[in-house]
């Protein structure tokens, strides 16, 4: 496994590969990498001959008051967990490699980034837009891997794919979950004891919702009060949004008869997590 911190290092071994003809399987991080990473890793190797995992906190994508400054590194954890799962290149630039002195483009989109965590965090998409189509044109993968965890940003990158015609293809793979629920996050780590226990509010909400609609419940504003309910119930839970939403365009719904994405944004104390599921009618 090689780790490389210049662009120009990654367009070379990339060259090197596809004179091979090999294909390329790309899953972006920010490090920190825990289980869901990880499935999101052997995903790829399971699909392609080569897999780049790319490392970068990038600043663009996060807000004046959010957490850039003390959000969890850890590269030589990192480097051992892409070792173990057989990686063969990770992408670890700096903010200057990848935004250089002056930088004035920016990949932005409408309407599918106006609710949820675009209403929350409204330079969120920008960023990751933008730096995901830096790195698309970098490694020029085959496909690229994300996780459901965060299916906004699952849409947003299918959308601007297909939009921008990048010439890959997205996985989506599913949320790995602690035994007791709680999504993995690079996040959690944040949480002290008493709010690693209350955390698990996020998953009991959406057990509830998932519980009405299988019973046949449609009334989503009725399934969405029942959430608030129990998030409610937890003192060191703030709810920032309880949202059910139409699948294909991130619109808020008020029956579900089409697929719809369950998600919510709660505060534990000073974290915010995020968590979901995609209820699918075929
Ligand atoms: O999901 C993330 O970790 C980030 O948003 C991503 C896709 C790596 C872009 O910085």
């Amino acid at each position: 496994m090689k780790t490389v911190s210049t662009i120009q290092e990654v367009r070379e071994i990339v060259k090197k590969w596809r004179q091979e003809n090999c294909s390329i399987g790309f899953v972006p991080t920010m490090g920190y990498l825990h289980e869901g990473h990880e499935s999101l890793m052997k995903a790829a190797k399971a699909n392609h001959d080569k897999v780049v995992v790319s490392i970068f906190v990038n600043p663009m994508q996060f807000g004046k008051n959010e957490d850039l400054d003390t959000y969890p590194r850890d590269m030589e954890h990192d480097s051992a967990v892409c070792e173990a799962i057989g990686v063969d290149v990770i992408f670890h630039p700096s903010p200057s490699e990848m935004y250089g002195e002056n930088f004035y483009t920016y990949v932005d989109m409408d309407y599918l980034t106006e609710g949820l965590c675009g209403k929350s965090r409204p330079v969120m998409f920008r960023g990751v837009c933008t730096v995901v189509s830096k790195l698309f044109n970098i490694v020029q993968p085959d496909k690229a891997y994300f996780g459901q965890k965060d299916a906004q940003q699952l849409a947003v990158i299918t959308r601007m794919v297909k939009d921008l015609n990048f010439d890959l293809e997205i996985v989506g793979c599913p949320i790995v979950r602690e035994e007791d629920g709680l999504a993995k996050s690079s996040r959690n780590s944040y949480l002290n004891a008493d709010e690693r226990k209350a955390a698990l509010v996020l998953h009991h909400a959406l057990t509830i919702a998932q519980n009405l609609i299988e019973s046949g419940e449609t009334n989503a504003l009725l399934i969405k009060e029942k959430m608030i309910q129990e998030i409610k119930k937890e003192p060191l839970a703030r709810i920032d949004y309880v949202e059910i939403v139409d699948w294909e365009n991130i619109k808020a719904i008020e029956q579900i008869h089409k697929s719809a994405l369950i998600a919510l944004a709660v505060f534990i104390g000073k974290t915010r997590l995020i968590d979901n599921f995609i209820h699918i009618i075929k």
